[in-house]
């Protein structure tokens, strides 16, 4: 289809069989989706710390790996500190991936110069009796190189103006329970960041994509069908919030589950790329409050067309008493998640051949998706990512038809462009730092309920109640941020009972 720049193409006329009409696709909005150098987005997101690869992608050889559209190249040299370079060799360019690890650094195969950590060229091989020249010329050239390290199976990198680097946010002090563990994952995305950020605020997609098979008899692995994870069957009440002044949002599913009882699940993002999940196996069987993170997920630009999903999972029985996470965590990393299958490119059956042979593997990632050996199997029960990366290799958001339950989407970008345009002095780069320097260890919103509140007589009571008592969460969560720790969790259980007896 050809490519128009007029604003106004693309949109169906209401008319019957008028396809013809809108076979013209506007641009999409490179301000809040590309991050090449140089761009608005690019140079805000540059000025985060966003993890590149996992560490079990550092091994005897240097990683190629990409991030906002920056070829480079990592590895953990034999003093087992991590470097990231960019990948052309500054000699003749080329890719320090055929590189050899040393104590400090690296070194290129080409001609054999080495490169400290920083990017230091600490040695040039020069002829023999000119080996002073050599360190000269050594000294007068860098490689480009960005600071970066290691945490929890992560490579964290940096890539702004070293004068400007942020602390490294801590939230909450670690967000995991004493006896949890933390099990880190990287899941590529063959389509921009944005689309992908924007999936976990459209909850109303859990049922048609996540409950049911487009052809009965295929259903797939997942958290409703196997874990029994039952109130997610539920069509859930979701309302949005902007929350922190404007640094991320917020938003409550409610569903009642039973006749005493309803489940208020928060999850959070934050600008510009973070989100904050919470239980995904809840069975609503017992009063739960405050239950914490279950996910922390970076969605990292590769390059303006690919991405990855890349955190952390929690498991373990503070935050899963079901112990399902355990369970299932040979099902967390490299290019394969736990809780649902189809949201890597490779489905979970042909991944599970690759995890048997070796659990280390760095098995390829399939390209095309209507290639790929298992394209039938993805239509019969398709995930998030098929849905994502079938929206264009950069949604178009001009051609989108957005209802209520899409507003978390709509008030995510908004944030995402206030802070780009430099609308919102709270969220520019050098404000984030600042909120960091006075504490890096920020609260979440996130969070999962169990209420014990009975249900109202009549539907339309039911909902404006359960709408009442979501905002009573948020409005009692806000109250909390100035706290942190178990004086927070007091506070809440505090407020969350009395927000019970209103309700009951
Ligand atoms: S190209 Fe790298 S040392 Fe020459
Ligand atoms: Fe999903």
């Amino acid at each position: 289809m050809a490519v128009s720049n007029e604003a106004a193409v693309g949109h169906a006329k209401k008319i019957p069989f008028g396809g013809y009409h809108s076979n013209t696709i506007p641009p999409h909005d490179p301000l809040i989706t590309e991050t090449d150098s140089g761009t608005p987005l690019g140079e805000y997101m540059r000025r985060f710390w966003h993890p590149v690869c996992m560490s079990m992608e550092l091994t005897d050889t240097p990683r190629f790996v990409e991030l906002m559209g920056e070829e480079l190249v990592a590895c953990r040299d034999k003093s087992g500190n991590v470097g990231v370079w960019h990948a052309h060799c500054c000699h003749r360019g080329a890719s320090l991936e055929y590189g050899m690890i040393q104590d400090k650094g690296i070194m290129c195969s080409y001609h054999g110069w080495k490169f400290d950590l920083d990017g230091r060229c600490y040695e040039v091989p020069a002829a023999l009796g000119e080996e002073k020249d050599g360190e000269a010329f050594a000294a007068s050239v860098w490689q480009g190189a960005y600071k970066a390290f290691e945490k929890h199976g992560l490579v964290f990198v940096y890539m702004g103006p070293p004068e400007e680097e942020p602390p490294f946010p801590d939230w909450e002090g670690g967000l995991v329970a004493p006896g949890d563990e933390i099990v880190a994952f990287s899941n590529f995305q063959h389509c921009n960041w944005l689309q992908v950020q924007d999936n976990p605020a459209d909850q109303y997609h859990h049922i048609p994509l996540h409950t049911t098979a487009v052809v009965p008899g295929h259903e797939q692995t997942t958290t409703f069908a196997e874990a029994g994870a039952t109130p997610f069957k539920v069509r859930p009440d979701l309302q949005f919030f902007n929350i922190q002044e404007g640094r991320g949002i917020a938003w409550t599913s409610s569903r009642r589950i039973s006749d005493d009882k309803i489940f208020i699940r928060v999850n959070s993002q934050v600008l510009p790329n973070l989100s904050f999940h919470s239980y995904l196996f809840e069975t609503g069987e017992k009063r739960k409050i405050f239950s914490r993170v279950h996910m922390l997920r970076w969605t990292t630009p590769v390059t303006n067309t690919t991405s990855k999903m890349i955190g952390w999972r929690i498991v373990g029985p503070t935050i899963d008493p079901r112990g399902l996470g355990l369970k299932l965590k040979h099902l967390i990393g490299y290019e394969t998640i736990d809780f649902l299958n189809g949201q890597v490119a490779m489905r979970r059956p042909e991944r599970i051949k690759y995890l048997e042979e070796d659990p280390n593997g760095l098995p390829p990632i399939p390209g095309d998706h209507r290639t790929r050996k298992d394209y039938k199997d993805a239509q019969y029960a398709p995930g998030d990512y098929e849905v994502q990366i079938t929206q264009r290799p950069i949604a178009v958001h001009a051609l989108e038809n957005p209802m209520k339950c899409d507003g978390g989407v709509y008030m995510f970008r908004k944030l995402l462009r206030d802070a780009v345009n430099g609308d919102n002095p709270k969220t520019s780069a050098a404000a984030w730092r600042e909120w960091f320097q006075e504490n890096n260890a920020r609260n979440t919103f996130c969070q999962g309920n169990i209420l014990e509140i009975p249900g109202a007589p009549t539907q339309a009571e039911e909902v404006e109640k359960r709408r009442a008592i979501a905002k009573d969460v948020i409005a009692a969560t806000r109250e909390s941020d100035n706290l942190s720790g178990d004086e927070r969790v007091k506070f809440i259980e505090q407020k969350y009972a009395e927000i019970e007896k209103k309700y009951s």
